[in-house]
């Protein structure tokens, strides 16, 4: 019996299993109208556990049980009791094989949780807990098996038959069937288990590891994605080579394979031996995908196939650590992508998606710590705490221990917990062990949710020479946490003189081989730091490149924030000025009087940016962007996001109009001139085009709108065609704006990810977006309730990015939202709850659209049957 309230999962009910499978041997009868399963476990009882008259307990969820046998011998029904989401047999031996047939319905799977269908194909999600929509298994990753594989399907349909590791046999059967067996000789979590069956074109490609040994590449896909293969082949080698290189970490099969599908409700999946991608986070062309998708792609095929060791290799005991293998494996990727472009830009990259979305879950409703201590449904633990926030923390060992350290703390858990499922503890465990570090206070970064604020204050002795700095740190309370102790946090510093030169930092007067950088620790409430010798007062430069993911308060005067625009060595903290100055500016200007000045030195600013052309371009294309509506409402008490819309599109506006000769010029020099390609140059000046085009469309500039179309018209690759299409669609322009989203469709009907790129461009944007038309875009022949991706383009797009055209003061944007979130529910449950995120943040908004957001959590609680899923994101969001 499934009881209707939703049972709370606690970290401190965790025991270790009390039976252990050894080996697993599937058989799949693929059929168009269902799937036979054939397990055969081979089970004996776990010596570790002291549960000695334990039943034998086996997860299962919509499963027809079709038979069962212990030993060979079938079981009667008085032998074990078939719970529906639990198989129990009472009486089982130390050791015992038990084999077990179940009926599935793939093609009716529209939860894409086990085995399902997309696009024709049979493909695989088991992460977190979808094999139980598989087969009866103990689905919980401290149970590692070695899998064996058997596929048998229509040959025709699905020449292609793959599962995690080496084919081992194949062969024909009758009615025009075939089979193919696979065997992975690592032990792995079931989570891990994947299986697909297609007619799928195969791009072969290879890499030879360090030690010598030659591995098979495969990339399947859709035949009319043959073209679009190549890039993440290419990414996929650049990973492998450098994990060898910067981790020592070798692949360890003779195949690694890839495939695209186009429905997930993720980015992808790093099963054993065959990560499976959505198909918009994989595929790429020139025409098709733009320089983001570009590097989003490359940054996740690293980071699937980093998660071989930290993951796979070693796993996590139980959900609750998931971070252990996300935390480390987003540090990883994004080390990976900072060494193969440019790591400020990486870095500005990272902590905009951080203190934007991070902080605001941390702010929230439904905070927790990286390693939480309780979950209804783990589906919705996969979170930027979890992924982001875990890779900062893993960062920050990185910052304490310095490289070698740190390398030596990941090769000693790499080499101590091979094969094993451990905690985050265990991680933490290794780099003390290797460092010689006491890492106790650390750990709380792991237990404690909530983003620390820190507080500096300073002030200058002019008669001593001394340079005085307080930090003090502070804990928000957290939905059942209060009272936090303090953090170990590692806090980069540097100090500039008048002209900009960095400074010693002399933390004693006999200090002379002072440096001009240092990693400070924080460890108590407060800290002072004594700076000696020092001639005049110094601009500080503080968190540089944002050494710990907290809140840093200082009292900056706008004239520290130009300096240090222009001076701070760290690139990270120069865009950081840039940022403060431009939030600080529009921050004035909500709710403000219309005739108020917009900050002149702004202006001055940003011309000396976007004229300078011996900056680092790459970095320029960032600092150009302003602060998003996102972010800001995220930095507000009781945000009124008109307001803050309109404050943002005055300051725009007012950049554009003040720099419009500036920006054509821009554009101009920054006009391609020579062969596409992905150089960080080339990025850049893709970006700051787009970008001049965009201003110059925000103020109905003539000149703009003809290199608008232009372009539109003209462009070789995605990124300019697209940049243009967003110009026109944002601007007043309706006939060029209609015209060009109607050519754009007509050009790319057929290519799914090219035709998400279009209806986001339109949700995302407050002139073609508005509730009406995104009804609308809902209705469109190309839209598909099922494919999470198109869900995601309209819904989320409209939800997450048309900020102002979402926050209706009358409550329709909710209301639709809520509409959509219960739609959903029933079909996908995990992409619904996601949905809800935006209205999960009410208590953050002005009280009119407050009230309304939480009416329309209400409605959504009050819908029948609900999901686990929405159902704990929905009742987290309106306690307290
Ligand atoms: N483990 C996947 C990743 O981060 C994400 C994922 C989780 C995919 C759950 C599907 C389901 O790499
Ligand atoms: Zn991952």
């Amino acid at each position: 019996m499934r009881s209707n309230q939703p049972q709370t999962i606690y970290l401190s009910d965790y025991k270790v299993p009390a039976y252990l499978v050894d080996h697993v041997d599937l058989r799949f009868e693929l059929f168009e109208h269902g799937a036979r399963v054939h397990s055969i476990l081979t089970v004996r009882r776990n010596p570790q556990s002291d549960d000695v008259g334990a039943p034998l307990v086996l997860d299962g969820d919509r499963l027809v049980l079709e038979s069962l046998a212990l030993n060979g011998t079938p079981l009667d029904g008085d032998q074990y009791e078939d719970r529906g989401d639990q198989l129990v047999i009472a009486d089982v031996p130390e050791q015992f094989q038990l084999s077990v047939v179940t009926w599935i319905e793939p093609q009716n799977n529209t939860r894409l949780e086990g085995l399902y269908k997309s696009s024709g194909m049979f493909c695989t999600q088991c992460e977190a807990e979808g094999f139980r929509c598989i087969t009866f298994f103990p689905d919980r990753p401290d149970v590692m098996a070695r899998f064996r594989t058997r596929i048998e399907a229509d040959r025709s349909a699905y020449p292609v038959l793959l599962s995690n590791g080496n084919d081992i046999d194949r062969g024909d059967l009758p009615d025009g069937r075939h089979f193919v067996t696979w065997e992975d000789p690592f032990p792995k979590p079931c989570y891990l288990f994947a299986l697909v069956a297609g007619d799928l074109v195969e791009k072969r490609d290879s890499f030879r590891t360090r030690s010598g040994r030659d591995i098979d590449l495969r990339m399947y896909v859709e035949p009319r994605n043959a073209d679009k293969c190549a890039h993440a082949l290419d990414s996929l080698k650049r990973a492998m080579r450098w994990d060898e290189e910067v981790y020592g970490r070798e692949y360890d099969l003779d195949i690694f394979m890839i495939v695209a599908v186009d429905d997930f409700n993720m980015g992808a999946m790093e099963n054993k031996g065959l990560n499976i991608f959505n198909s918009s986070c994989v595929l790429a062309s020139q025409d098709t995908a733009t320089d983001a998708a570009y590097q989003r792609i490359e940054a996740i095929v690293a980071h699937e196939y980093f998660h071989n060791w930290s993951g796979n290799r070693v796993t996590c005991r139980d959900w609750f650590q998931l971070s252990l293998k996300e935390g480390f494996t987003v540090f990883r990727d994004s080390q990976f992508s900072a060494d193969m472009g440019s790591a400020t830009v990486k870095r500005i990259e990272d902590v905009t998606l951080l203190r934007t979305a991070q902080f605001a879950e941390d702010a929230g409703p439904m905070a927790h710590p990286v390693r939480p201590s309780s979950y209804i449904e783990i589906s919705n633990f996969y979170t930027l705490t979890i992924y982001e926030k875990g890779a900062e923390v893993v960062r920050m060992l990185h910052n304490l221990l310095g490289p070698e350290l740190f390398r030596k703390g990941s090769d000693l858990y790499f080499e101590r917990h091979d094969g094993q499922a451990v905690t985050t503890d265990d991680f933490v465990r290794a780099m003390e062990d290797a460092s010689g570090r006491d890492l106790s206070q650390f750990r709380l970064w792991y237990e404690q949710a909530g983003t620390p604020v820190l507080t500096v204050r300073d002030e200058f002795d002019a008669d001593r020479g001394v340079y005085r700095l307080t930090v003090e740190q502070t804990l928000p309370d957290t939905p059942g946490q209060t009272d936090k102790k303090p953090h170990h946090i590692p806090f980069a510093l540097g100090l500039l003189d008048r002209r900009g030169q960095p400074l010693p930092l002399r933390l004693a007067d006999d200090d002379t081989e002072a440096p001009t950088e240092r990693m400070l620790e924080l460890t108590e409430r407060a800290h002072t730091f004594e700076f000696h010798g020092l001639a005049e007062c110094p601009v500080p430069s503080l968190l540089r490149n944002f050494s710990a993911p907290v809140r840093l308060n200082y009292p900056w005067t706008r004239e520290q924030l130009l300096f240090l625009m222009s001076h701070d060595p760290d690139g990270f903290n120069r865009w950081d000025a840039g940022q403060r100055l431009a939030v600080d500016v529009i921050q004035s200007l909500v709710g403000a009087p219309r005739d108020t000045q917009v900050e002149p030195r702004l202006v001055t600013a940003y011309r000396h940016l976007i004229c300078d052309a011996s900056l680092d371009q790459a970095l320029v294309a960032k600092m150009l962007q302003l602060p998003s509506e996102a972010y800001l409402i995220e930095l507000a008490d009781e945000a009124d996001v008109p307001a803050i819309h309109q404050a943002r599109e005055r300051v725009l506006k007012h950049l554009a109009i003040s720099l419009r000769d500036e920006l054509v010029a821009c554009y101009r020099r920054n006009a391609q001139d020579s062969a596409y390609d992905l150089s960080p140059l080339a990025i850049a000046r893709r970006s700051l085009r787009n970008t001049a085009l965009a201003w110059l469309l925000a103020i109905n500039d003539e000149e703009g709108r003809a290199l608008a179309v232009r372009q539109f018209r003209d462009a070789d690759n995605m990124t300019d065609r697209i940049g243009a299409l967003r110009a026109l669609v944002n601007s007043d322009y309706e006939d060029d704006r209609n015209q060009a989203l109607a050519s754009f469709y007509q050009r790319y009907q057929d290519d799914p990810q090219v035709v998400e790129q279009w209806f986001s461009v339109q949700a995302a944007s407050d002139r073609a977006g508005q509730l009406p038309q995104i009804r609308a875009l809902l209705t469109h022949p190309a839209f598909d309730w099922k494919n999470p991706n198109k869900v995601r383009a309209v819904v989320g797009a409209f939800a997450g990015q048309n900020l102002a055209a979402f926050h209706q003061v009358d409550g329709s944007g909710y209301d639709f939202l809520a509409e959509q979130v219960c739609r959903l529910d029933d079909s996908n449950p995990q992409i619904a709850a996601r949905l809800v995120t935006p209205l999960t943040r009410w208590r953050k908004f002005a009280p009119a659209y407050r009230e309304r957001m939480r009416a329309a959590l209400e409605r959504i609680r009050d819908k029948p049957s609900l999901s686990r899923d929405v159902y704990e994101v929905v009742h987290k969001s309106l306690a307290g």
